[in-house]
């Protein structure tokens, strides 16, 4: 896939964020979460991919930076636009911005049974450190809790 360009999210992004999120998540971000997310909340970095031809928003990834901490809050690919390393471009990004920032460990959650996404951060040196039981309310599934610390640093 080429012309392919990952660039900081924008409030003209907001309304295809909301949609892809539909697409991707049994329980969906509202247009409103990411509005406040890209406009109110000085912790988070969003970025997403943009099909240049189109100019159709064909991923979105975001993190919070808290403290030396960076929490992944999500990251989706529009289903067409899926296995051509799109998710792991913008993560290569969101944790290269996140490190600019002062992060030194990221961590995020995943559902037990997401293997594709366990799958992705597996390969970013994310190592599952713990369990949410029950965390998702719309199916009871667990969360896996998964960090990636540099070489060296412990839980
Ligand atoms: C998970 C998701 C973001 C991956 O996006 P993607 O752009 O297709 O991922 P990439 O092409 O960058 O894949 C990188 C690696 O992840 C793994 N992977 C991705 N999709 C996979 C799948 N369906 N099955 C198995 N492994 C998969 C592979 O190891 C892949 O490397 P490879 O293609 O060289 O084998 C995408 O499937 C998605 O949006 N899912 C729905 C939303 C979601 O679950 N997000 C994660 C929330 S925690």
């Amino acid at each position: 896939m080429t012309d392919l360009l990952i660039r900081e999210a924008e409030i003209k992004d907001v309304d295809a964020m909301a949609e892809l999120d539909k697409l991707c998540f049994a329980v969906p971000w509202s247009r409103q979460s990411f509005y406040s997310e890209i406009t109110q909340n000085p912790r988070a970095i969003y970025i997403v991919c943009e099909n240049g031809e189109t100019g159709e928003i064909a991923g979105y990834a975001g993190l919070w930076v808290i403290l030396d901490e960076g929490h992944i809050t999500n990251v989706a690919v529009r289903p067409t636009y899926r296995r051509h390393h799109i998710a792991s471009r913008m993560l290569e990004m969101l944790l290269s911005c996140a490190e600019s920032c002062g992060v030194t460990a990221e961590t995020l959650e995943v559902r037990r049974s997401n293997n594709a996404a366990i799958s992705l951060y597996t390969g970013f040196d994310f190592h599952k450190e713990g369990v949410r039981n029950g965390y998702y309310e719309d199916n009871n599934e667990d969360a896996l809790i998964m960090w990636r610390r540099k070489s060296g640093d412990r839980a």
